[in-house]
């Protein structure tokens, strides 16, 4: 079915001028950018994003990581959006994503590893609501 998920192209990934290839990865995989913008998070505001991660020993990193420089969010529409952008995004450590997929090429690290993705429904709902209203979704 015709699925959203929601997409963060992160700082380590918006410092390196990387947005426009990593677009070109979502599209040539038949995702469509419905929805985008560049933002500067504050730390607080990551926080709120990433709260479910909250007791983890990564979560202060996380946040000023994700604070550290502007990210792009976006709305990717699709046939099974949320496997499709979890696939082209690899692994969430770089050094097991497969070979070709966005975090093979162009991650850091298992904390600056370049691209955020949605991992069901449920999350994509509230992620894409966190960020943006629905007037701002353009199929
Ligand atoms: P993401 O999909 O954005 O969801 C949570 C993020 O936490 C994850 O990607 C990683 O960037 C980060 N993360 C996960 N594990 C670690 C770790 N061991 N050290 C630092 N950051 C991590």
């Amino acid at each position: 079915a015709l699925e959203r998920t929601f997409s963060i192209i992160k700082p380590d990934a918006t410092r390196r001028n990387l947005t426009g290839a990593i677009n070109k990865k979502f599209e040539d995989a038949g995702l469509r950018v419905v929805a985008q913008k560049r933002i500067q998070l504050s730390k607080a505001q990551a926080g709120e994003f990433y709260k479910v991660h909250a007791e983890r020993p990564f979560y202060d990193e996380l946040c000023e990581f994700m604070a550290s420089a502007p990210i792009v969010a976006q709305v990717l529409e699709g046939e099974g959006a949320i496997a499709k952008n979890r696939e082209v995004m690899g692994a969430t450590n770089p050094s097991d994503a497969a070979a070709g997929t966005i975090r093979a090429e162009f991650a850091e690290s298992v904390g600056e590893n370049s691209v955020h993705g949605s991992d069901a429904p449920e999350t994509a709902a509230v992620e894409i609501a966190y960020f943006f209203s629905g007037l701002e979704l353009v199929g």
